[in-house]
């Protein structure tokens, strides 16, 4: 089996940090040409030249909700490469909307949708002809959330984009399949990044608890899902594979709201002052 990407054209939305700067620099080491669409200067300023993402590689400063700046951006991939052959829609974010929907009005509705919805179709519609341009097929990686897999009551809003990504994946999959390019995605459970960080948001004298509502035991790593982009991007790994949906997720959709108590058994009884099940442990 021949893991490698090499000769392979990457573009990574949102890739200079986090889950997708993590998936950029995977696809680098197993040989592909990266380009990573980042919206932050200081962070494109950085990354040119990062032996991480390899020498050959793109960094465009570009919003991924932008019609103009994806067009300029696909046009420089073009012009640099001449084919792309994977693509990861990463963008992404909660935009800290975290209030019951009556709470919320339009702008953040408008805004969400735009962060985690519009956009994966402004740059897939763009990507599209350059993928098909080589007609060697291709792979499409959507970054979705656990809370596209469960009613998320913190941000019904984001929730509701996430879950729309999977019938975006789903229906482009069947779209595409004529042209051999496969569509997948990624659902990740919380992850440690910038738009997620967990030393500030858990005391560490909590983190052990908070961590046993996963099943292995941890929140996850951008590299967690670097690993399932892999999979995805390589066709000998995954040339069959098209439409379907990774929960990254430490088990953490498996265990669907049980949790372990100290003792190692697992309960999905509700935190009272007292046990009000008999039995012990349910
Ligand atoms: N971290 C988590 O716990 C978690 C959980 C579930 C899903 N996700 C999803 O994973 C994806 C990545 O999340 P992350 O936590 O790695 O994010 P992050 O905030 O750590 O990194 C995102 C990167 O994208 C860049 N960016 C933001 N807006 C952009 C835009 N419009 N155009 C181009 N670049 C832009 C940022 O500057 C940053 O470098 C998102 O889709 C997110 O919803 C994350």
């Amino acid at each position: 089996m021949d893991i490698r990407l090499d000769g392979k054209v990457a573009l990574v939305t949102g890739g200079g940090a986090g889950i997708g700067r993590a998936i950029a620099e995977a696809f680098a080491e197993l040989g592909a040409k990266v380009a990573i669409a980042e919206i932050d200067g200081e962070k494109v300023e950085a990354l040119r030249g990062d032996p991480k993402i390899g020498a050959d590689s793109l960094v465009i400063q570009a919003d991924a909700r932008k019609t103009e700046d994806v067009a300029q951006m696909i046009f420089e991939i073009d012009r640099k490469y001449g084919r792309l052959d994977i693509l990861v829609n990463n963008v992404g974010h909660h935009l800290s909307c975290f209030k019951s929907l009556d709470m919320m009005d339009e702008a953040e509705w408008d805004a969400l949708y735009d962060y985690n919805l519009r956009h994966l179709f402004v740059v897939t519609k763009a990507a599209i002809p350059l993928i098909r341009k080589g007609g060697r097929g291709g792979s499409i990686i959507n970054i979705s959330s656990n809370e596209g897999f469960r009613g998320y009551p913190s941000n019904v809003v984001y929730s509701a984009f996430k879950h729309a990504v999977t019938g975006l994946t789903k229906g482009l999959a069947v779209d595409l399949s004529s042209d051999a390019i496969r569509v997948n995605l990624i659902a990740p459970e919380t992850t440690d990044t910038e738009s997620v960080p967990l030393n500030d948001l858990i005391a560490p004298e909590y983190r052990e608890a908070a961590e046993r509502c996963i099943p292995l035991r941890r929140y996850g790593r951008p590299a967690d899902h670097a690993g399932a982009a892999v999979y995805f991007a390589v066709d000998d790994l995954s040339s069959w594979v098209t439409g379907t949906s990774m929960l990254v997720d430490g088990g953490s959709g498996a265990a669907a709201g049980f949790y372990s108590l100290p003792n190692g058994h697992w309960t999905n009884a509700p935190v009272v002052e007292r046990e009000v099940f008999n039995s012990g442990n349910i």
